[in-house]
């Protein structure tokens, strides 16, 4: 949800800021610019596209040290090149990620005052609002600091004074920032991955604070513009880790990760004992009410965490997804607590539902991928996958991960509240430790897959059915596809589809039908042979062996224990969703419209 960055140093800045700005590409890729200072002027270049466009229009050695740039995923105003950041107003420019809420009075009365805008964003406000008190006060900081009391709503701003050339200055309200420091010199960014290229240690910052950084010099005030001391972290991923390693995209490599990230993040909570799950989340058995709430997929391993845990902990789950819940009456107890799932632990939406939960001093738990992001730090507890870094929009690493806490965490309340007996609980732990291997051949089986998706791709929408937890990743699956290939796909309850959508299905309609929950096999398949009457092609996904031939394709994935079979269910559907998208040649690692860290409402 658009990336920022900035490099204050002796080293040439474009190459520097171009390369972490590539890595920040996953935010939003609808328009680029950078500003920079040369010959003690402050240039700006932007171009509508992705940042590909913007580099054929740079000189990579233009002898310039200090400079900021953004990739935009538009909120306010199209994506072109007069709404590309960075925006100037008299002697600031700056780049922005979030919203300003209240840009729009804001804008009316900086008009009456006479100020004349270019473009339509909410950022060309804000940076008028920061000339307009600069004006008043005389002072950078001061004004600033000012700004923040101005403004309503989220920013991380990067911003260049003309007034003081040497210096790039930063701040930031609920989007994520970080300043890191190297050897020739200190950045800001949105994200890690942008600086990892030249330094693992970086600074977060935290809400209202103001970064005041030089070549040599990094100095954080608060929001009483008392300079801070802030701790200096060092990120333990490498540059090598999101680099796609011969792989043709981010996607393919991240799916062929999921062994180990499943391995990595079971491995941390789980030591073969029930003892090491009893120590990690001992502190989960007070509650006998749980709401998860989330965002597009980790809103999905909300669903099927809902089924495992209703089912084997006997514990009632509301899933909600995190834009509605921030706003609608909560029926909380107790004894209630609300679990957030987020791979960046940045969405806003998710970050405002922790936030609302919070102040109605509920107990929040995150299940998060990032390391110290916003919901990482304020949660009351917090359990990290390991997934490491994901480049690719589409989430497929991190999503099988949030399954497997999702598993973990109703293994152990299962077995704390007698869902799971002694003996059942050998079984489960005998599968998990089978579960990396069957991971990799269920990758390996991509052939097959693959020559599903070639008889399917040129379909206009593909279906997809399922009950009960294999209704939840018939969610994900559909996602997945609709997502990187652009092809209409709806996830139905198997039982539901006769009620209206069954009109929609045709001669040759692709129905992905998932089956693998033992017990409701049987309805499942009475309801893609109502679908088969019809004309639908059937892609029949199970873990056990059908006993006659109701499908035109047949996935047939290892049976293992049902708390950990969702884990093996959605590595086809991430693998066929991949090879429609490449059949119809989109653009698989950013899809059109969209942003992997969603940082506005
Ligand atoms: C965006 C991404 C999705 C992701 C969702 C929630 O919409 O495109 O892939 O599932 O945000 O993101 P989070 O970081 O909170 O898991």
């Amino acid at each position: 949800m658009c990336g920022i960055i900035g490099y204050v140093g002796r080293d040439l800045c474009i190459p520097k800021i171009i390369s972490g700005l590539e890595a920040l590409e996953y935010r939003g890729y609808d328009s680029a610019g950078i500003a920079y200072v040369e010959n003690k002027k402050i240039k700006i270049i932007k171009e509508k596209g992705k940042i590909a466009n913007l580099k054929k229009l740079l000189d990579f050695n233009a002898n310039t040290n200090l400079g900021i740039a953004h990739t935009r995923w538009a909120t306010h105003g199209a994506a072109s090149k007069t709404n590309a950041h960075p925006h100037s107003v008299n002697s600031f420019t700056i780049v922005h990620n979030g919203i300003i809420e209240n840009y729009s009075e804001l804008k009316e009365s900086l008009i009456k005052k006479g100020y004349i805008f270019k473009s339509e964003t909410d950022t060309e406000v804000a940076c008028a609002v920061i000339a307009d008190l600069y004006k008043e006060k005389k002072d950078i900081l001061l004004s600033l600091n000012a700004a923040t009391k101005v403004f309503r709503g989220s920013y991380a701003l990067g911003i260049i004074c003309a007034d003081d050339k040497n210096t790039l200055y930063a701040m930031r309200n609920t989007s994520p920032l970080i300043v890191a420091t190297s050897p020739s010199g200190n950045f800001i960014a949105s994200d890690v991955p942008a600086i990892l290229k030249y330094t693992n240690k970086y600074i977060l910052l935290d809400d209202l604070e103001i970064a005041k950084i030089t070549a040599d010099n990094i100095t954080i005030y608060n929001k009483d513009l008392n300079i801070v001391k802030k701790e200096i972290k060092t990120f333990e991923g490498t540059f090598e880790a999101a680099a796609k390693n011969g792989y043709e995209h981010f996607m393919l490599k991240e799916i062929n990760e999921q062994d180990k990230v499943f391995s990595d993040t079971v491995n941390y909570y789980f030591d073969g004992s029930i003892a090491s799950l009893k120590k990690n989340f001992a502190f989960l058995d007070k509650f006998s009410k749980i709401d998860i709430v989330a965002c597009g997929s980790a809103y999905h391993t909300g669903l099927v965490g809902k089924c495992l845990i209703e089912k084997y902990a006997s514990i009632p789950v509301n899933v909600e997804v995190a834009s509605e819940y921030r706003y609608k009456k909560c029926f909380y107890d107790n004894d209630t607590l609300v679990i957030l799932v987020s791979q960046s632990g940045e969405t806003a939406d998710t970050l405002a539902a922790l936030r609302k939960a919070k102040s109605d001093g509920i107990t929040t738990m995150a299940i998060v991928n990032v390391v110290g992001s916003s919901i990482a730090r304020e949660a009351d507890h917090v359990i990290y996958i390991k997934a490491g870094c994901e480049i690719a929009v589409a989430t497929t690493k991190a999503y099988l991960a949030q399954l497997a806490i999702f598993s973990l965490l109703s293994i152990y309340l299962g077995y704390k509240n007698k869902g799971i007996k002694k003996s059942e609980l050998e079984k489960i732990f005998t599968d998990l430790k089978k579960l990396p291997k069957l991971i990799k051949n269920t990758i390996n089986y991509s052939e097959l897959y693959f020559d599903i998706a070639d008889k399917i791709y040129k379909n206009k929408q593909i279906f997809f059915i399922g009950r009960g937890i294999d209704y939840a990743l018939s969610m994900e699956g559909s996602l997945k596809l609709k997502e990187i290939s652009y092809i209409n796909s709806v996830a139905y309850q198997a039982g539901e589809l006769k009620h209206g959508t069954i009109s929609l299905i045709e001669k040759n309609t692709p129905v992905i039908a998932l089956a693998t929950d033992t017990e409701l096999i049987e309805k499942t398949i009475s309801n893609i042979k109502e679908v088969k009457a019809r004309g639908a092609y059937v892609i029949y996904v199970s873990n056990e062996e059908p006993r006659e031939k109701f499908y035109d394709e047949l996935i047939l994935l290892p049976c293992i224990h049902p708390i950990l079979e969702s884990i093996l269910t959605i590595i086809p559907l991430q693998l066929l969703a991949y090879k429609v998208a490449k059949n119809n040649k989109c653009d698989i690692d950013q899809p059109r419209n969209l942003a992997k860290s969603v940082t506005v409402e």
